[in-house]
Parts: C-alpha cells; structure tokens; sequence
C-alpha cells in the first residue's frame, strides 16, 4: 500500500516506519493518523515482522506535534473525535504484538512526544527536543500525554511539563526515563538498527508475551501482575521457540527462532 505522508519498509523482520511530512515538520494531521493507522493494521497481520522502528523524516524532526492549523478551526465535538482518533491509532501502536522503538531524530513535540510515549522505549538524538507545548496553544495535550507521561515519569515531573509548555532536551528526557539512550544525531538510526537486531533474533512468541505481561502489569497491581506473568510464561514454555532455545543452549549452539505465535 502506498502512503502520502509516511513511508514504511522492511528488511530481516525489521520494520521501519518514516513521518514524512518534512515541510510541516511531520506534524500530525488527519490523513496522517488515517495512513499510520492503516499500516499499523497490515503491521499487527504481518508475519515477518518482529520489531517496528518509528522516526522522521527531513533533518529536523520527528513530530512536531498535531497539526495546529487543524487544531484551530475544531468544534468541540470534533476536537473529541480528533483527540479519540489520536488514541485508537497510539493504542494499535502500543499493542502491536512486537516491541517498537522510537529512534527521535528532532523535535519532538506534544503529538510527537505522545507518539514516542506509546513506543516500547526510545533512543534519542543529541538534537532532538521534547516537551508537551499545548499549553502555550491554549489547550492540553489530546494524544496520550497528560496520562502516558505522568504514568512514566511521575506526576509532579509531568505537571511540570504540560503546566509550563517548556521544552526538554534529550538529556534531560533520559534523566526523566522518557528516552533509554541520547546518541550523536548522525549515530541515532545505527544505534537503534543495533538494538532492532538483537531483538529481531529473538523468538516472535516470547517477544509478544514479554511486552503483553509488562504492559498489562503495568495498569494492575503486583499480585494480578504476577498471575499475569505466570499465564505468559506457561504459554511460552509450550511453544517451539521454548524447545529450540532450551536445546540450543544445552547443545551448546545460537538458538535460531522461527515459531509462529499460536
Ligand atoms: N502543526 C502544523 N504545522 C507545523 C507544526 C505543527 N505542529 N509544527 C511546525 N509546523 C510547520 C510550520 O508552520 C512551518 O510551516 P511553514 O513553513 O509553511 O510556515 C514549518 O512547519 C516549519 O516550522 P517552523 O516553525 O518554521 O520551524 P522552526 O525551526 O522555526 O521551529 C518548532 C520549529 C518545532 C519549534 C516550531 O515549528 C513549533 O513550535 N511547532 C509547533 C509545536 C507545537 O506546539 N506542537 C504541539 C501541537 S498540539
């Protein structure tokens, strides 16, 4: 399928999905969510993928937010459908049955802050910025941000955040553990493809069940988590990966994973 304003490839079960709206900074207008959320629906069928990259295209940002000259002439009723589009399309990313990865090259902001929030983790460029800015605008965030944030780096951190509207380097976002690693600008995607592979030799189950066990746990408390986690790994010792990787090591060679998620 061709899109308009994202551009998807993939290479060894490693998918990399491209904002390519560089004259408005990859700002995130309707037809883009609408494109995004198509490819993320052909995603969650794929057979072949096992890890998904985000990133923007032009050298300066990886969103720079909704679109604000759509913003400006909503209703209240349609500003609600645009901010619940703006979560069916984050909520499809966050339960994508492999990790993602957001590799933040620029500008990172509001939308865009969201949409590397709804990721698994992000490594960021020396260059990139976060920050929620509706604020400034007038408004509050409406992808995620006012409880993705708070749920990641604490209430009062993110108060201060989406009160203020100020921007956050990347340092500033990996003390925050919004980012896992700020690499220099021209490393990010090779930084990021490292990681992409290591986790692309792993097997697709235990992949889903890893990331489904720590979300689900995450919105519970420990108990259910751990009877959460209990289920998971049942499921994953059943599976053919869990008797490739077992004999592999006990026969002393790399486990080469190709179950399928059953
Ligand atoms: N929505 C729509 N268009 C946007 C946009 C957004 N969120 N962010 C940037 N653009 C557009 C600009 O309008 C400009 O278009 P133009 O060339 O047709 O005038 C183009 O992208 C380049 O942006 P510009 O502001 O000229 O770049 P800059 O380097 O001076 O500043 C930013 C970069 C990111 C600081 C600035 O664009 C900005 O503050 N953007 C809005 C961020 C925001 O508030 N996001 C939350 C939205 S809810």
């Amino acid at each position: 399928m061709a899109f308009q304003n994202i551009i998807v490839e993939e290479q060894d079960g490693i998918a990399i999905l491209q904002f390519n709206r560089p004259n408005a900074l990859n700002a995130l207008n309707l037809e883009l969510l609408g494109e995004l959320g198509q490819a993320l629906d052909e995603m969650m069928a794929s057979k072949t993928i096992r890890v998904l990259i985000l990133t923007g295209g032009g050298d300066k940002a990886f969103v720079a937010g909704a679109d604000i000259s759509e913003i400006a002439s909503l209703n209240p009723l349609q500003a609600k459908a645009f901010s619940a589009k703006g979560h069916e399309v984050l909520s499809k990313l966050s339960d994508l049955p492999f990790p993602v990865i957001a590799a933040v090259n620029g500008y990172a902001l509001g939308g865009g802050s969201e949409v590397t929030l709804a990721c698994d983790f992000a490594y960021a460029s020396d260059k990139a910025v976060f920050g929620l800015p509706e604020i400034t605008l007038g408004i509050i965030p409406g992808f995620g941000g006012t409880q993705t944030l708070a749920r990641l780096i604490g209430t009062s951190r993110a108060k201060e955040l989406i009160f203020t509207g100020q921007n956050i380097t990347a340092d500033k976002a990996l003390e925050y553990g919004m980012v896992n690693k700020v690499v220099p600008h021209d490393q990010l995607m090779e930084e990021v493809k490292k990681t992409a592979k290591i986790i692309a030799s792993r097997g697709k189950a235990s992949l889903h069940l890893a990331k489904q066990t720590v979300q689900q746990g995450m919105q519970t408390d420990l108990k259910t988590g751990y009877l959460l986690e209990e289920e998971g790994f049942a499921l994953t010792v059943t599976n053919e990966d869990a008797r490739e990787g077992t004999s592999a090591f006990l026969e002393k060679r790399k486990a080469n994973f190709t179950g399928e998620l059953q």
